[in-house]
Formats: structure tokens, C-alpha cells, sequence
């Protein structure tokens, strides 16, 4: 008689918690970069969800009975069996094995999402949050001759005093239609992030200081050159020569009651033309050193939110 398998039949390893963790994983990069591929990496995350949950609720059924092999011809010929054949114990319904491995996993699940879920909220949701520049005044109208660019220096945090000092050159490009044209370049380098200096010199007869604010005129520049490794820049902060990787990153502005405001920083590839009429080929605020367009952008790591 051959020995009977007393183990039940346990279904193979199953693909979907590899599918599962692929969706997380998709879902968390397009968190990153692109809200299609999030939202692609969810719909793959919840189908392998949904498929694994099933596979896992469907093993807790009735299970068959084990089959007892049929006597053999020998043995059912020779008459009845003397001694009593134990009856086979009915199958559980909710095997042991089973219950071990939803709770290991449910145990799992919790330990994980405890560890994983303010690590991710720390890291995904700054990008969520408004973080935008705060407006800031930094002076009249009047100030900003047209054509000449002037330094002003401001403390984007007054609260935490001069070490939130930046600096932007600002020019006005004279009106457009009814509507005020300036051209507000950040120093900070676009190689590494040293500060940038005009090419030129200041009236510094003309220097102006109003509350945290300080305006000094330029008299006449040729474009913005940086001291760390020689990197030029145009008048428009157009790259001309030395290791930065685009062009000066600018600021946006708006005008309340006869006096400028700076916006948001955003960077720039390139700038077609000058002045009011020129064309900005505008980006995301990247680091320094990043390239924002071109074949490098897809090459430069994926950077954190900012
Ligand atoms: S930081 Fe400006 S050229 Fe290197």
C-alpha cells in the first residue's frame, strides 16, 4: 500500500504582490515626476491588490476531503477488512496555515505602512504644500530707471534676519500696452550657485535704502560674470561662456499701488531676443547645475522637490 499524502495541495507562489510593490513603486516615482505615470502606477498597484486579496480569500473555502486510494484488486478480493478504518477528520475550514499567513502579512502591512508612511509624507508632501516666494515689496515704480538694471538686495525671511538676504537685478523694459515690462534676474549662478556680479560699474551716489530693502543703480553693464569659475552671462542672463549649464534663473512680478513685487523664481533654458519683446523659455526652478531642456535633462538624477 502506498503511503498517503496527508499534506493538502498549497497553490504556487503567486505574482501579484510583485505587481503590488511595481504599482508602488511606478506610483511613487510619478509622485515625483509626472501625475499620468502616479496615477498609471495606482491603477497598477489596486489591480494587483485586488488580484492578490482575491487569491488569498479564495484558499480559505471548504477544503476537498483527501481522496483514500482505492483498495487493490488483490486486497478487495480477499474480503472484508477485519479492523476498523478511522473515519477521516473533516477537512478545517479555516486552516492554520491560512490564518498564519493573512495575519503575517496584516501584522506586516501595519509595521510597514507605521515605518514607510511619514517617512513618504515627509518627502512627497512638501511639493503639495504652498511653498511659494512670499510677494515682496522691493520699492516704488519710480526707483527702476528704464534700461538700467538695479541691484536690490532683501531679506526673503525677515524673521530670520540677513541670512536670508537675495539679491536680483532689476530692470525696466518700459511699458508694454498699459502694462509695465521688468526683466528680474537671481544672482545665484547657474553652475553652482555662487553669486553672479554685473559687469559694470554702480552709482553707488544713487544708493537706496527702504526698510530691509537696498537699491544700488548700475551705470552701464555688459552682461553678469561670476567670480567662482569664470561663468558670463549676457544681458538677458543668457549663458555666454564658462561651465554654467543655462541661463540666469528669473523672478516674477506684480505691480500694487505704484510699487513692484517679486514672485515666484523659475528658471530659464534661454532667452530669445531682449527687453520687453524678448521670448523666455521658461522652467521649473531647477538646482543650479541642473539642465532644464536637452537630451542632458533626462540624464541629471531626479531631484526632490523644492
Ligand atoms: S559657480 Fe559660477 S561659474 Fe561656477
Amino acid at each position: 500500500m502506498q503511503p498517503h499524502d496527508d499534506h493538502p495541495h498549497v497553490s504556487g507562489p503567486s505574482l501579484w504582490p510583485v505587481g503590488f510593490a511595481v504599482g508602488i513603486v511606478v506610483l511613487l516615482v510619478g509622485l515625483i515626476i509626472s501625475w499620468a505615470i502616479a496615477g498609471l502606477g495606482a491603477l497598477v498597484a489596486l489591480a494587483f491588490a485586488f488580484l492578490w486579496v482575491r487569491d488569498l480569500t479564495a484558499g480559505t473555502g471548504l477544503a476537498d476531503a483527501p481522496e483514500v486510494e482505492p483498495e487493490s484488486a488483490a486486497a478487495a478480493s480477499a474480503g472484508p477488512v477485519l479492523f476498523d478504518q478511522p473515519e477521516p477528520a473533516p477537512a478545517e475550514r479555516f486552516p492554520r496555515s491560512k490564518f498564519l499567513e493573512l495575519s503575517t502579512l496584516g501584522l506586516g502591512g501595519v509595521i510597514g505602512g507605521l515605518v514607510t508612511v511619514p517617512a513618504l509624507g515627509f518627502m512627497v508632501a512638501p511639493a503639495f504644500l504652498k511653498q511659494g516666494q512670499k510677494a515682496h515689496d522691493i520699492g516704488p515704480l519710480t526707483d527702476f530707471p528704464e534700461g538700467k538694471y538695479v541691484i536690490a538686495t532683501f531679506m526673503s525671511d525677515p524673521s530670520q534676519g540677513e541670512v536670508s538676504r537675495r539679491t536680483v537685478f532689476v530692470r525696466y523694459n518700459g511699458q508694454v500696452g498699459t502694462q509695465p515690462s521688468f526683466t528680474i534676474i537671481s544672482n545665484h549662478c547657474a553652475h553652482l550657485g555662487c553669486p553672479v556680479q554685473p559687469n559694470g560699474p554702480l552709482d553707488e551716489q544713487a544708493r537706496k535704502q527702504l526698510a530691509d530693502v537696498t537699491l544700488i543703480p548700475t551705470v552701464s553693464i555688459a552682461g553678469f560674470g561670476c567670480p567662482c569659475h569664470g561663468g558670463q552671462y549676457d544681458t538677458e542672463g543668457n549663458r555666454t561662456a564658462g561651465p554654467p549649464v543655462r541661463a540666469l534663473d528669473r523672478y516674477s512680478f506684480s505691480i500694487r499701488n505704484g510699487h513692484l513685487f517679486l514672485g515666484s523664481p523659475f528658471s530659464v533654458s534661454h532667452v530669445d531676443g531682449a527687453g520687453a519683446t524678448a521670448k523666455i523659455h521658461k522652467w521649473t526652478l531647477a538646482f543650479p547645475g541642473e539642465h532644464v531642456d536637452g537630451l542632458e535633462s533626462w540624464l541629471y538624477p531626479i531631484q526632490p522637490p523644492h
